[in-house]
């Protein structure tokens, strides 16, 4: 894979994929507001060397699922105007992807200059599974520019006009993100560091299956919490009240724990949870064993008992990784769990990886020192399928 160090990028343009793909609420006076920039922040290095090195920069990204539509709540115009304010530069906006501002806004680009081009998910041919309309897409796209570098990693498991498509195009590179991501997970995938320890969360355990059955081959314990804990206890045969429960899935869950105790993985369940008697921050809510839980409660959160026991399961690993939160962490009375999951991460003495989605985004909304983590991915989905072993078709398309 060649990286942004071998590019000759001086007085060249440049077309950068990133995943501004950030969360936005009204600011109150008719605008959006992002509030959590992290993945912006996680694309400055690669911007920043571009820039330094005389590079024509053009961002291309996506925010939200527009289908094809130029919908106003999804413009990229509150990424560029945060960019600007972290770059300490200007970045001009392109109020289309491919058309007359785009184009006007490239050719009046100098050496060092940043553009950012608007939502690619406005032109429905981005997300086409018609490759030829994909592939109209990415010579537009490749028109405007003279090399491509792939910096969404959030994205590398799409095959999308300006995630693979332009790549085949252009001379490529993978940005400073991409190479760190696939580095980490590359890493704990094929040589991790024993123990060897995997928690899971977040609610739906369908979400999660391939990355268990992948992952039953190589770690060596297994810490499930959050909303998909429930469908574990049921295939205990336990009674989990009204938590969230995937009746269907209890059958093959029963089959994961048995592969699990023949491969000699150590599977950690909760053995308390917070139960409130509905999905509400102000609901009556107490601490119960998981042989406890009464019809009527729901579990949205794993309690202070499982949380000790989670962390004594951490301390002596030398390679952990976490996928989902333990709880509602959005709602004060159930981030404990969360909250002491991610400190006791932090105290382990080894590489430790936060899978992106609502675990970094939890670790940001918790205000829990990041530099306690050696990597927090930016990738979600893309993360979870790097987990279940699959290729991802943003990668490979770099190795070519
Ligand atoms: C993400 O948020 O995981 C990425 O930006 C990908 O978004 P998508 O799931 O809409 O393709």
């Amino acid at each position: 894979m060649q990286t942004i160090d071998d590019l000759d990028v001086a007085g060249r343009r440049v077309l950068v994929r990133v995943d501004f793909n950030v969360p936005l609420d009204d600011a109150g006076d008719g605008t959006r507001r992002i509030t959590d920039d992290g993945r912006i922040r996680a694309a400055l290095p690669t911007i920043e060397s571009l820039r330094s090195r005389g590079a024509r920069v053009i961002l291309v990204a996506h925010l939200g699922r527009p289908q094809g539509e130029a919908k106003p709540e999804l413009s990229l115009a509150p990424a560029a105007a945060r960019l600007s304010e972290l770059l300490g530069a200007p970045v001009a906006f392109a109020t289309d992807v491919i058309g007359d501002s785009a184009k006007t806004v490239v050719a009046a680009l100098g050496d060092g200059d940043v553009a950012l081009l608007e939502n690619v998910r406005y032109d429905a041919r981005e997300t086409s599974k018609d490759a030829a309309e994909r592939g109209a897409l990415a010579a537009e796209l490749a028109s405007l520019a003279d090399l491509f570098v792939s910096e969404g990693f959030g994205v590398v498991h799409r095959e999308q006009a300006s995630v693979t498509d332009v790549a085949r195009l252009l001379p490529h590179a993978a940005g400073r993100l991409v190479l760190a991501e696939v580095e980490v997970f590359r890493k704990v995938l094929g040589d991790p560091d024993r123990p060897y320890a995997v928690v899971l969360g977040g609610s739906k355990v369908s979400d999660k299956l391939g990355v268990i059955e992948n992952l039953l081959s190589s770690v060596d314990r297994l810490l499930v919490g959050g909303g998909m804990c429930f469908t574990f206890l049921a295939a205990q045969g336990k009674n989990v009240g009204s938590s969230l429960l995937e009746a269907d899935q209890i059958e093959t869950v029963k089959g994961l724990i048995a592969t699990a105790e023949a491969r000699g993985v150590e599977l950690v369940l909760p053995v308390d949870v917070i139960v409130a008697t509905a999905f509400a921050a102000d609901a009556d809510h107490k601490d119960v064993s998981v042989d406890d839980i009464e019809d009527g409660w729901m579990g949205l959160d794993i309690g202070p008992n499982s949380s000790a026991l989670f962390a004594e399961r951490l301390a002596d690993a030398k390679t952990v990784v976490w996928n989902g939160p333990m709880g509602v962490f959005e709602m004060a009375p159930y981030a404990e769990g969360t909250r002491a999951l991610a400190d006791a991460i932090t105290r382990v003495d080894g590489l430790t990886v936060v899978g992106g989605g609502d675990s970094a985004a939890a670790v940001r909304l918790l205000g829990i020192d990041e530099s306690g983590f050696s990597h927090i991915s930016t990738g979600g989905g893309a993360s979870l399928e790097f987990l279940e072993g699959r290729t991802l078709p943003g990668i490979a398309v770099l190795e070519d």
